[in-house]
């Protein structure tokens, strides 16, 4: 299994650290992302999060819950404190599960940009272990949120929780830390690039001005020849309808 930047040097306590420290900005923003995901989960709904850490989301969302991670350590303490939620020691980019094993995928608290592998490969991966019409959800931070995002990271830094923050490299989005860490993030039109590829219905919005959701809606398997058949049947009307003339 890949070694990424969070299963080696961020895991754990101190990943729970990292959240601790927060200040109320960023604490309202990590509850903006809790909530709005606890709204879509209806009770017994199948749910998968990609890059759970130890299940803080997880366990507040409801459903019937699963996490994926590569951090070992982080599920271990998951799995310690969450009884409620099911842990794995999985790339989100390869999993395990059975072709549409889950009603709501996501990955939020900016994964797609910190996942280590192509964006591509995670969307097409969560497409195919999501039902039908099923939804996946990938969220990153909007750019007005920088500033507070930054100050969060200098705070982890003057923790010793990450290395120090290279202040002249950190801009536009992209976070470098003196140490090899570097967090970008997805605006919109990175979005729309990765809807595109999957060929996907999308719709990307802001939720409490923090958090940058990208909402997907699985294709149905036979949606293409449901459309193909819709095509001809209206063709057929016409023709009948031009033989009546
Ligand atoms: C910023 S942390 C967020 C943890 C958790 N979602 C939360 O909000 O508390 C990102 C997590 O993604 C995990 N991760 C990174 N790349 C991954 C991958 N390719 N597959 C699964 N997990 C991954 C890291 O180990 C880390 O725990």
């Amino acid at each position: 299994m890949r070694k990424t930047y969070y299963a080696q040097r961020l895991s754990a306590a101190k990943l729970q650290a990292v959240y601790a420290l927060a200040g109320p900005r960023v604490q309202r923003y990590l509850q903006a992302e809790i909530d709005r995901l606890a709204a879509m989960v209806a009770p017994g709904d199948r749910v998968l999060e990609l890059g759970c850490g130890y299940g803080r989301v997880l366990a507040a969302v409801g459903g019937r819950r699963v996490g994926v991670d590569l951090a070992w350590e982080s599920l271990k303490l998951g799995r310690a404190t969450h009884s409620e939620v099911a842990f794995a020691l999985m790339d989100a980019a390869r999993m395990g599960f059975g072709d549409q094993s889950f009603d709501l995928v996501f990955g939020v608290q900016n994964f797609i940009s910190v996942c280590q592998v192509s964006p591509a490969d995670v969307l097409t991966e969560a497409l195919r272990v999501v039902r039908p019409n099923g939804r996946i959800v990938l969220a990153s931070y909007t750019a007005s949120f920088w500033s507070h995002r930054l100050d969060w990271f200098r705070r982890q830094a003057e923790a010793g929780l990450i290395g120090a923050i290279d202040e002249e490299a950190s801009r536009d989005g992209v976070i470098v830390g003196r140490d090899g860490f570097r967090a970008t993030r997805f605006g919109r039109a990175d979005f729309a690039r990765l809807a595109a590829t999957a060929g996907c219905r999308y719709r990307v919005y802001a939720v409490d001005a923090s958090s940058l959701f990208c909402e997907v809606v699985a294709p149905h398997p036979n949606a293409v020849s449901e459309a193909r058949c819709a095509t001809v049947k209206r063709r057929r009307i016409a023709d009948d309808f031009e033989k009546t003339r």
